[in-house]
C-alpha cells in the first residue's frame, strides 16, 4: 500500500499487453536466480555496491535502461515498473548482455520509496503517464505529495530527470516543483544522451512536442 497517495490511488493504469514467452522465461529464470529481479526487501545489495544508485520509475522497456546503463557506467539503476511484459524484456536484456549494474523492481514505485534508505543520486521519470482528464490530476505522478517524499529519497545535490509529451501536464510539472522549496530547476534542452523511448516515439509520430526538464535536491 502506497503511504504517499491516498489508499486506491494509483498513478499506472492496467495495460493489456500480453507477454511472451521470450518475456516469461527470463522472469521464470530471473526468480529462480537471485540478483537481476530485486523485491523491496532485499535492496541492501545495491546500497552495497557503493556506487550512485538512480530510480527509474516506469521504464516500460528495456532499450532505454540499457542505453543509460552504457552512458553511466558508475551507475547502479533501479528500474522499476508494474508492467509485467517489459519487467521480462529488460530482465531477458541484462542477463543476455550482461549489463551488470542494473536491477529490477515489479513494483509500484511509490510503496518501494520507503524501502529506500534516502540516498538517492538521481531519479529518472520518462513520459509518465500524463492522465489529461481534470478528474484524474490526483493519478499523476508529479504532485506536491510525491515530491515531498521523493525530497526524502534523493540526497542533496541529486536530480529528478523528466521528460512528457503533454504541454498541459509539463506546465503542471514546472508549477508543482516551483511551489516545492526542496526543489529548483526546470525545462532544458534535450539532453543528446537521453534515448528515445517506445512512449516518445509515439509522441513524435502523433506530432505531440517533447519538453524535458531537470530538477535539483536543494
Ligand atoms: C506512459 S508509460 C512510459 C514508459 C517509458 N518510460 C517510455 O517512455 O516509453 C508509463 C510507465 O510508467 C509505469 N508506472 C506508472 N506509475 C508507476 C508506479 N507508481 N510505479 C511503477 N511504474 C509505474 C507504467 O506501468 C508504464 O510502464
Amino acid at each position: 500500500m502506497s503511504t504517499v497517495l491516498r489508499p486506491g490511488i494509483r498513478t499506472f493504469k492496467p495495460r493489456r499487453s500480453r507477454i511472451t514467452t521470450r518475456q516469461q522465461r527470463a522472469l521464470d529464470n530471473a526468480r529462480d536466480t537471485p540478483g537481476v529481479l530485486l523485491t523491496a526487501g532485499d535492496l541492501t545489495v545495491v546500497w552495497n555496491l557503493g556506487n550512485p544508485v538512480v530510480l527509474d520509475i516506469g521504464f516500460g522497456s528495456a532499450e532505454p535502461v540499457v542505453h543509460l546503463a552504457r552512458a553511466f557506467p558508475e551507475q547502479v539503476i533501479l528500474a522499476v515498473d508494474v508492467h509485467t511484459p517489459g519487467i521480462g524484456d529488460l530482465v531477458d536484456r541484462i542477463v543476455a548482455d550482461q549489463v551488470r549494474q542494473v536491477f529490477v523492481i515489479e513494483a509500484d514505485a511509490l510503496e518501494l520509496l520507503s524501502h529506500l534508505p534516502g540516498k538517492l543520486t538521481g531519479v529518472r521519470s520518462f513520459f509518465p503517464d500524463p492522465w489529461p482528464k481534470a478528474r484524474h490530476h490526483k493519478r499523476r505522478l508529479v504532485q506536491p505529495a510525491v515530491l515531498e517524499a521523493m525530497a526524502h529519497t534523493v540526497e542533496s545535490g541529486g536530480f529528478w530527470q523528466l521528460a512528457t509529451d503533454w504541454d498541459e501536464y509539463a506546465e503542471s510539472m514546472l508549477a508543482v516543483f516551483e511551489a516545492d522549496p526542496n526543489w529548483s530547476g526546470g525545462v532544458i534542452d534535450r539532453p543528446t544522451w537521453r534515448p528515445v523511448t517506445h512512449f516518445e516515439r509515439r509522441a513524435i509520430r502523433e506530432g505531440r512536442p517533447i519538453t524535458d526538464m531537470w530538477f535539483t535536491r536543494n
